[in-house]
């Protein structure tokens, strides 16, 4: 058997990521293969990643090829949030560059703010899919913000298969 290794943080990533996607409590594991090489400042080396003047960007970085799960990058600009949501399925997710807030809320109509932390390079979380676990992640710094996630869905399904949106 040949063992060929890994050559960029990416594949390693994407490699633990595969490996924990199926496992038990997946996105827990899935995250903490995030955290391996999420704050590698090379990880995104090649990749392209440009933003927008409109709203967050999402870059596919890899499609399971079974439909199990997918991996994306987000280029957030300042002042770019995601809508308040909750999960339709598992995810997992780091950040890669700057800093990011995320705002936890309880359910409601609409939903209120109970908590917010400040995610930089190589903090990471992950959840279930759960209608009761809401947050909302925002740029709110004054540079460009880059963070990976895994969700649970085939990259075809994420619009409707990832967030159940509370509010804007
Ligand atoms: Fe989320």
């Amino acid at each position: 058997m040949t063992y060929i290794r890994p050559r960029t943080a990416l594949d390693r990533m994407l490699a633990g990521i595969a490996a924990a996607a199926r496992a038990p409590g997946e996105g827990r594991a899935v995250a903490a293969a995030i955290a391996d090489c999420v704050a590698d400042p090379a990880l995104l080396d090649g990749v392209e990643c440009r933003c927008s003047a409109e709203r967050y960007v999402r870059h596919l970085l890899h499609a399971d090829p079974e439909g199990g799960y997918a991996v994306v990058a987000l280029v957030w600009r300042p002042g770019q949030m995601s809508p308040v949501h909750a999960h339709r399925t598992w995810c997992g997710f780091g950040v890669h560059r700057g800093v990011l807030t995320e705002t936890y809320y309880s359910p409601g109509d609409p939903p209120v703010p109970s908590a917010a932390r400040l995610l930089a390079p190589g903090a990471v979380a992950h959840g279930p899919a759960d209608p009761r676990l809401i947050h909302r992640l925002a740029n709110l710094s004054c540079g460009t913000a880059v963070s990976v996630h895994c969700y649970g869905v085939a990259f075809d399904r994420f619009g409707e298969g990832v967030n159940e949106v509370l509010a804007d």
